[in-house]
């Protein structure tokens, strides 16, 4: 098909726009590009002329496209708050493949072509598979512009940060624009984040596709057209990142190559949070703090919500309801809690009153304007505020000298929120669009933009303000930040929460796609208001949100005012114990969520995983396997978590196993592949005949996923292990800052490709980048019907606290008498139920271990 170039007004009236960096047209012109008027092969890719526009498609690397179009002759320009200017500006040498009908190029990993006579664009892999095509050409309205691209049958659509509504975002439509959404629901869009990020599955293979622009953007994926997904904004430019995995894994970890991993987190930003808008005394926080010890429900983090202010003023102390706000941090500090204090953006307009930020910053020019040059003052908790110019590298190095006092007080971690911007009083419920922001940055060029190009990224860079003066308060300290606001890249500065979810069974269950796809989308260190803001949880409601919570990144019980109470304790005994054992096993866990961060703060692989992040064929068509599995998720890469996908019904539900042997995590008992427990003998374990030997897998066993019936119950929340796991544990503790006592647990799930890590450092300074770390791996193997376990010696100088490891086995069925050596010395192993246990000195030269 040939396309026309529909060009309804001359060139002439294609204007040079230097304030925003590229050429764009001023009136309402309809342009399509479709034709190739003229290609130059680059080193590392094309740059072409396609129906007047500039075009350039380049490779960072073998997997990784950029495609830049600038509709006025020139491209866009070359700056970006989400990627990393060492990733924008790598290069891959290109193979230039031209022929009569179209120009392209392949790398070692892709076949990139234009079609000469209708400009669409084509990507395949080197084996030919269809990754992505242009379904038409690009078309501009004015400065509005959308790119059309295929849509297979079996096409699935991830990420897009935490929009709501189901994980898989075919047949949808998003819009980007960061919003204040209290009470949001399920059909709400836009809310608080825009991640113009999405990973498209289909095949059984992935790409991933970050347009990089930061205007009001929109996503459809199959809701306007049947055949076709697409994306585009009312202005700004073209410029997007293409690339392949094949595996959804490998695309992640691109992702987090571009926009940079989310930080190793503080270790007490792990454990169980205590929140609620808010404490509003002194004696309140310490009540809840001594409730916490008393109670036994282990904790790390107390938050101050905006009533521990003077008038809701931003860095300001109410000092009659906390009359000693240093002794409070450091009588919490003696208990082992670290305070999280709220920080928000909008600084009280207070002229001549002596109140330092204000004044601070007006005498250093760093609140955002109007566009005749005046002050721009609008209405949110203070009253009449004012705004940071946060595009302003000077104007976020001021934001960071704020929080000197705090931070050196003890104040452990800040969070910044209403950073769309709210502003209250206003239909939009944010600036106007006309509100002037300096962008005055490195590798940009100095300008003055509008709200409506930097509104959906102020709340990110009012996080780098925050991370980025905290670092340079305390550069050996781990900052915390926790936003509502952020853009792509946001992860780089500051974890994140779904804002004002509420106290409904229907928000608990959307609770898991939405943390599931911000982990997909940079966003890893993740959580929700454990038991919702808005409203009051019933007490059952308020029990499975703790459960579910404790197998997420960010555990944080939070509560809007005016809502009854809802810490652990409130409803009574029998509710609290089983809270008390969820939390109580995230603390045992504590080894391997710690792990877990550490990898995403490496790979940009998120703590809870969709399964098909690490189950990619697990269906035979290659379709990811969550779509039939229900709430299910993974919690790194051993623990599969199986909340009821209706948590408020009690009727019995399907489990999907993938692929693979499978364990209780309760338990300890292996299951079949139809879902019934292999061994459940009480004390004395029965042996059946050919005990010593590894549990035979059915001969019928399918490498399909199994379906498993699940009786819901108050108490459980099923979770199961993937055999061929080592999972490490430690004795409970009551906060990360108490050392725990006895050995380190490694739980030994024997099944295929057996393995473990184990990361540990202090938990709070970066000494870890100077070897002060521990990385132990360890393996296991069946071989000769004997069970060999190789626990790894100690990588890194961290010494841990640790002198014995026990070591306990699942799904190895010991002979009558069960012996084992430990490099080479012999020993009497322990056995128990489905378990066999040998306790060592840990030497941390590795220790080999053999079960007969
Ligand atoms: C809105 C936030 O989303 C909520 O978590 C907080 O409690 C209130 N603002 C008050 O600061």
């Amino acid at each position: 098909m040939h396309i026309r170039r529909k060009l309804l007004l001359p060139f002439s009236l294609l204007v040079a726009c230097p304030a925003f960096g590229y050429s764009f047209a001023a009136d309402q012109t309809t342009l399509t590009l479709s034709t190739v008027e003229n290609a130059t092969p680059l080193p590392n890719g094309l740059t072409l002329t396609v129906s007047g526009a500039a075009m350039q498609i380049t490779a960072l690397r073998p997997d990784v496209l950029r495609v830049r179009i600038g509709r006025g002759g020139a491209l866009p320009e070359d700056a970006s708050w989400a990627v990393l200017p060492a990733a924008r500006t790598a290069t891959s040498s290109v193979q230039q493949e031209s022929n009569a009908d179209s120009v392209g190029f392949s790398t070692t990993a892709l076949h990139v072509t234009v079609d000469r006579h209708t400009a669409t664009l084509r990507v395949t892999d080197l084996a030919g598979h269809l990754l992505q095509q242009d379904y038409r050409p690009v078309e501009y309205h004015g400065n509005s512009f959308r790119l059309y691209k295929q849509m297979q049958p079996d096409e699935h659509f991830f990420g897009l940060g935490d929009k709501v509504g189901p994980l898989d975002r075919r047949g949808m439509a998003f819009t980007d624009w960061n919003t204040d959404t209290f009470g949001y629901q399920e059909s709400t869009d836009p809310i608080y984040k825009s991640i113009p990020f999405f990973i498209s599955m289909s095949g059984g293979r992935a790409i991933g596709v970050l347009f990089d622009n930061t205007w009001r953007s929109s996503f459809d994926f199959g809701k306007e057209l049947v055949d076709a997904y697409s994306f585009g904004a009312p202005d700004g430019p073209i410029d997007y990142y293409l690339f392949y995995g094949p595996t959804p894994k490998q695309v992640v970890e691109t992702y987090a190559w571009l926009t940079g991993p989310s930080p190793l987190p503080p270790l007490w930003s792990l454990g169980f949070q205590q929140s609620r808008y808010s404490y509003e005394s002194q004696a309140r926080v310490m009540e809840i703090a001594n409730r916490l010890r008393t109670d036994k429900i282990p904790a790390d983090a107390l938050y101050l919500d905006i009533d521990y202010q003077k008038n809701n003023r931003p860095f300001t102390v109410d000092t009659t309801r906390f009359p000693d706000f240093t002794g409070m941090i450091d009588e919490l500090a003696r208990k082992q809690f670290h305070v999280v204090a709220i920080t928000d953006l909008h600084i009280a307009y207070l002229p001549d009153q002596g109140y330092a930020p204000f004044d601070t910053g007006m005498a250093g020019d760093h609140f955002v304007k109007n566009a005749d040059g005046s002050l721009y003052i609008a209405e949110v908790w203070p009253g009449p505020a004012v705004f940071p110019d946060f595009t302003r590298q000077q104007s976020r190095a001021w934001w960071g000298t704020l929080y000197k006092d705090f931070y050196k007080e003890g104040v452990a971690g800040f969070w910044n929120d209403m950073n769309e911007p709210a502003i209250f009083k206003v239909a939009t419920k944010t600036m106007p669009d006309t509100v002037q922001h300096r962008i005055d940055e490195p590798g940009f060029m100095s300008r003055t933009a509008t709200h409506l190009e930097i509104h959906n990224v102020f709340g990110m860079q009012n996080t780098r303000g925050t991370y980025e003066g905290l670092l340079k308060l305390k550069p050996d300290q781990r900052p915390f930040v926790l936003t509502r606001a952020s853009y792509a890249g946001g992860q780089r500065y500051s974890a994140t929460w779904t804002g004002d979810n509420s106290s409904t069974w229907n928000h608990l269950r959307l609770t898991t796609p939405m943390l599931l796809n911000l982990g997909l989308s940079g966003f890893g260190m993740s959580g929700a208001d454990v038991g919702g803001f808005a409203g009051t949880p019933q007490p059952d409601l308020l029990t499975k949100w703790i459960e579910l919570a404790t197998f997420q990144p960010i555990d944080r019980d939070h509560t809007a005012k005016g809502t009854a109470d809802q810490e652990p304790w409130v409803h009574g005994p029998r509710q609290e114990e089983i809270r008390r054992r969820y939390i109580n096993e995230r603390y045992r866990l504590m080894p391997y969520l710690y792990t877990l961060a550490e990898e995403m703060s490496r790979t940009g692989v998120p703590i809870v995983r969709p399964l098909f992040l690490e189950f990619p064929a697990a269906a035979p068509d290659g379709h990811p396997i969550d779509l039939d599995a229900g709430g299910e998720y993974m919690f790194g890469p051993d623990l599969l978590i199986a909340p009821s996908p209706y948590p408020d019904e009690l009727d019995a539900y399907d489990l999907q196993l993938p692929p693979g042997e499978w364990f209780d995590y309760w338990t300890g008992d292996k299951l079949d592949r139809t879902g019934h427990i292999i061994s459940r003998d009480a004390e004395q374990p029965k042996l059946p005949a050919g005990a010593g030997q590894p549990i035979a897998t059915p001969a019928t066993a399918a490498p399909t996923p199994m379906p498993l019936l699940i009786k819901p119950t108050l108490e459980e929340l099923p979770v199961y292990v993937r055999g061929g796991s080592i999972v490490p544990i430690q004795p409970l503790v009551q906060s990360t800052v108490e050392t725990p006592k006895g050995p380190l647990t490694l739980r030994v799930y024997v099944g295929e490709n057996c393995h473990g890590t184990l990361y540990q450092d202090d938990g709070i300074s970066f000494a870890y980048r100077n070897n002060a770390y521990l990385r132990v791996e360890s393996t296991c193997e069946i071989k000769n019907g004997e069970l060999h376990i190789h626990i790894g010696e100690h990588q890194g100088t961290f010494q841990p606290w640790w002198k014995e490891i026990a070591v306990e086995v699942y799904g190895w069925r010991p002979a009558a008498k069960p012996t084992a050596t430990a490099n080479g010395k012999s020993l009497t192993p322990s056995v128990a139920k489905n378990t066999v246990t040998l306790t060592l000195p840990d030497t941390g030269k590795g220790l080999d271990l053999l079960l007969h």
